[in-house]
């Protein structure tokens, strides 16, 4: 077609370069295009008004229509539901109720009530506009010993917001009753905690006053009676054994008493604590490991001071035992009512979500619920690359509130 057109243009261009050409002639081809030209125009035109746009307008039409009837299949539905249902005018007012909602609400002259004075105070302002912009809201609400999960919905073509009402007062109670079990398990744990390091505490009295003792008059015994024996070279010498042997049982005994019962901890606190049981590991395991502080002499609770003692040996315990470190380190500072301690390696690390779901070990698990028993923070980050950081914080008023405070 537009070829025609061009083809028409060019022979009347070329009849007009002609001498005896006259423009208003019927076989002008000029005039024969610019009417063809407007006849298509009109033709198009005409088309597009008769069949285009009435076909569009009437299934934009049967779209609004499906719309409408699935809205009012949706409240026609909600109406039979056996929760509550409440339907609520632009002026925030109740236009009906079903049989659910009269029950819950012991109450049959709901309609026309204000919908914030029986639910939620301050909701009647934001049904209108809830109305108008097609929008909803979701919240939990109490009523009536029963809880409920309340979605209020607006509807612009019907004029009116919807409520209803999810029964979920056994999910609720189970949830309740849950967060109680998890609670006493807490406790429970706690219990336990303060119940083994009293004991503990006890067995090293009792080791000390005891076993200590009669091993440090055995010993005396022994220097006496080899003071007697000291010409013979045979009972010198086996005196000599006896007396290291002595010595030595003496040193286990007194180690089993601080891994019982840190004394230092209670005679000096956590900073000295800390650096004589870096040095300690060090000397025993042959890594090398540092201790950073900012030396405070500060004092806490002793349940707090015992809980942070043990959150830091089994920190470096699982060093030792998993991590095949080449160093470590433990940094502890106590600045403006902050208590920050970290533990580095250097060791090959580990993904704690795979541990978990392994449910290896209770020593991390007892180590989160520990901090978290004095609403601690902890971090732990780990990976085969980088190594082992863990980082512990407490605040002031959190310790001095006691544990589970
Ligand atoms: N610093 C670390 N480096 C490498 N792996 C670690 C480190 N700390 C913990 N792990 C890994 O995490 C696991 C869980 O540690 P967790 O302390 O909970 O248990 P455990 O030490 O195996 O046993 P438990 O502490 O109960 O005696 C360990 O078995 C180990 O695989
Ligand atoms: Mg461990």
């Amino acid at each position: 077609m537009v070829l025609h057109c061009i083809s028409f243009v060019i022979a009347a261009f070329q009849i007009s370069q002609q001498e005896e050409f006259r423009f208003w002639r019927w076989d002008n081809p000029v005039i024969f295009t610019v009417l063809f030209v407007s006849f298509l125009a009109i033709l198009v035109y005409y088309i597009s008004m008769k069949v285009v746009v009435p076909e569009r307008l009437k299934m934009q039409e049967e779209l609004y229509k499906k719309k409408l009837e699935n809205m009012r299949m949706m409240s026609l539905f909600a109406e039979k539901d056996p929760n509550p249902l409440l339907r609520i005018d632009k002026q925030g007012n109740i236009s009906y109720c079903n049989d659910a909602a009269i029950e819950i609400f012991s109450d049959n002259q709901l309609i026309g009530r204000p919908f914030a004075e029986i639910i939620i105070e301050g909701t009647s302002e934001r049904i209108g506009k809830l109305i108008e912009q097609d929008e909803s809201f979701a919240r939990e609400l109490a009523l009536r010993g029963k809880y409920f999960w309340l979605n209020v919905i607006g509807f612009k073509e019907l004029g009116f917001a919807q409520s209803y009402f999810s029964d979920i007062t056994d999910q609720k109670n189970l949830n309740i009753r849950l967060a109680n079990t998890n609670t006493q398990l807490r406790e429970l744990s706690n219990y336990l905690n303060i119940a083994g390091e009293s004991e503990r505490k006890k067995i090293a009295k009792e080791l000390h006053d005891g076993v200590g003792m009669s091993l440090s008059l055995i010993k005396l015994k022994l220097n006496a009676i080899g003071e007697v024996l000291k010409d013979n070279q045979l009972a010198t010498a086996a005196f000599g054994e006896i007396a290291a042997f002595t010595d030595s049982v003496s040193a286990g005994i007194k180690e089993i008493m601080a891994g019982l019962h840190p004394r230092i901890l209670e005679d000096f606190g956590l900073d000295a604590s800390f650096r004589i049981y870096v040095e300690k590991v060090t000397e025993k395991t042959g890594l090398s490991g540092k201790y950073h502080t900012n030396r405070f002499a500060d004092r806490f609770p002793p349940q707090f001071e015992i809980t942070v003692y043990r959150l830091v040996q089994e920190l470096i315990n699982n060093i030792v035992k998993h991590a095949r470190a080449s160093w470590f380190s433990v940094t502890v500072s106590y600045i403006d009512g902050v208590l920050q301690i970290t533990v580095d390696d250097d060791g090959v690390g580990f993904d704690e979500a795979k541990i978990r779901e392994t449910k290896k070990g209770m020593g991390l698990r007892n180590l989160r619920e520990r901090v978290t028993g004095f609403n601690g923070e902890i971090e732990i980050d780990s990976s085969p690359e980088e190594g082992t950081h863990v980082t512990i914080e407490f605040l002031k008023e959190h310790i001095d509130a006691g544990q589970n405070s």
